[in-house]
């Protein structure tokens, strides 16, 4: 009893006396103290040498020995984990840093009001693929090969014969619905396309349209009308007025152009609309019955109508934004300002 208690008090004081400096000191006492061949491990073993009589004040030594060691051994612990943390070059107490918000383009929160006024009277959205082939872009619409309206618009081959473009308007989606479904139609299409023009503040190689196509009995242009004036005051405001000139579309007969009273100027006259109290901001017209046959839909039974717009021409309008390049340079400076809208 009396050799234990000397070789304890040695150990103690060797555990009073540890003062780590780093992980790999206490990684070392634990190993000398606790480890499975530790000398906590040996003293417990020498209490089968205790005399019966003895066994429990030995008993208590040693379990005040073997706490002792492991209180130490946990009061250490900071300096392992201090380690850890530099292995992983972080230190979780800092604040974090600020990441900087990104905004929404201008161009996709016009896309999406468009889109959202049209899915409130119960249009639907349709995609269709930028690479088109000439039927759906060109032939179906009431175009054939050699329809002087190809001109209109000047396309990018992408092969010819057969023929594939980059679609030049979204009219190509309304093909591909009209193929696919039956009417009642009511679809709204948003989507990028190109046309080989020379880039500069009025015109880009690639743009943006939300076309529109209502298919049903007894569709009516004085529908055609209204749907376009809701969505006008709906976008503009209850004050713009509208105007319907009429123009040619060889999908669409007979076919208009609507102008909205200049939102800047309120009709006066400004830079916006020209002085002329007007802008325009989309083609429209009754879907050609050619282009219903081309689909098999019966232009005695059924009518419709169809529209398109320019998306960054109603962007230009609610921001006067005067130049088409600054929606695909990137400039953030451009961006920021579209940040609270
Ligand atoms: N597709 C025409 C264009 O790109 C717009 C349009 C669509 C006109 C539907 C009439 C009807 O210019």
């Amino acid at each position: 009893m009396q050799e234990l208690q000397a070789q304890l008090r040695v150990f103690e004081a060797e555990i009073h006396s540890f003062d780590p400096k780093n992980a790999a000191d206490v990684e070392a006492f634990r190993i000398r103290f606790l480890g499975t061949k530790g000398i906590v491990k040996q003293v417990l073993g020498e209490m089968k040498n205790v005399p019966v009589p003895q066994k429990k004040e030995a008993g208590q030594l040693l379990n005040a020995f073997k706490q002792l060691a492991e209180e130490k051994y946990a009061s250490c612990q900071h300096l392992v984990s201090e380690v850890k943390m530099q292995d992983n070059h972080q230190d979780i107490s800092l604040p974090g840093s600020d990441l900087p918000l990104g905004t929404r383009h201008p161009l996709r929160m016009i896309e999406k009001s468009i889109v959202g006024i049209f899915e409130k009277i119960g249009f639907s959205v349709a995609t269709g693929p930028e690479i088109e082939d000439d039927w759906h872009n060109f032939t179906s619409l009431n175009m054939p090969a050699d329809h002087p309206a190809r001109d209109m618009q000047d396309t990018f081959y992408v092969s010819q014969n057969p023929d594939w473009v980059l679609r030049t308007h979204t009219s190509s989606v309304q093909a591909r619905i009209m193929e696919s479904s039956k009417p009642p139609i009511r679809v709204i299409c948003p989507g990028r396309v190109y046309r080989n023009e020379t880039i500069s503040a009025r015109a880009h190689c690639f743009f943006h349209q939300c076309e529109g196509l209502y298919i049903d009995k007894q569709v009516s242009f004085a529908d055609l009308k209204q749907t376009l004036y809701y969505f006008v005051t709906e976008m503009f405001g209850k004050d713009t007025k509208v105007r319907f000139r009429p123009s040619y579309f060889p999908f669409t007969e007979p076919s208009a152009e609507m102008d909205i009273s200049c939102t800047v100027c309120g009709g006066s006259g400004c830079n916006l609309c020209k002085h002329t109290g007007w802008v325009e901001i989309l083609g429209c017209g009754m879907v050609h019955p050619n282009m219903l046959r081309n689909f098999n839909i019966d232009p005695e039974v059924y009518t419709g109508f169809a529209f398109g717009m320019g998306v960054e021409r109603i962007t230009q309008i609610k921001y006067q934004v005067n130049d088409l390049r600054l929606y695909s340079q990137n400039d953030v400076r451009f961006l920021r300002q579209f940040q609270n809208l």
